[in-house]
């Protein structure tokens, strides 16, 4: 299993990446933006960093753990200190991933459309230590 990065662009700017398996299957993906931002649904405080998903046919196989693993490798390599992740009050999945990397709550968010998200901050230390390396 391994992540190709696919390309960095924008204005942010953001690295794409893909997670495949040893047969070369695409299991998912993950987007690093190296500044945060959000849509226009939060306000600017909510901006994050890393959206991640594993397509549905291959969830709940520890797949979406191992993306997040490699993408916080990734920003260890790219050496900064700290990224942030929002999850939607009802998605408790990516919340228990999100903590076992290390995530700890900084934001309480209402977007305006009602759902509720909750901002997670990660400190990134050396490769081995904690904060995504588990
Ligand atoms: C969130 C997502 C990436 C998870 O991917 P996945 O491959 O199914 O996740 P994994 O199999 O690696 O891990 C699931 C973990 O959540 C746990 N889990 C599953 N359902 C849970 C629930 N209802 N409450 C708490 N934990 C739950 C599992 O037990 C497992 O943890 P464990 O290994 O410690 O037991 C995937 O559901 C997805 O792509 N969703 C749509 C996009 C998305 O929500 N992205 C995240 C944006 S913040």
């Amino acid at each position: 299993m391994k992540l190709v990065h696919r390309g960095t662009s924008g204005r942010l700017p953001t690295s794409n990446f893909d997670l495949v398996d040893d047969a070369g299957e695409v299991l998912g993906f993950a987007q690093l933006r190296l500044r945060p931002s959000c849509n226009a649904d939060l306000p600017p405080e909510a901006g994050n960093n890393i959206y991640y998903e594993i397509s549905e046919a291959y969830r709940g196989r520890g797949h979406g753990k191992a993306l997040l693993r490699l993408v916080l490798n990734e920003v260890r390599r790219i050496g900064l200190p700290h990224v942030r992740l929002t999850v939607k009050d009802d998605n408790p999945t990516s919340r228990h991933i999100v903590e076992g990397a290390g995530g700890i709550l900084v934001g309480e968010f209402m977007a305006r459309t009602g759902e509720l998200y909750r901002l997670f901050e990660i400190a990134l230390g050396p490769a081995g230590s904690a904060g995504g390396d588990r």
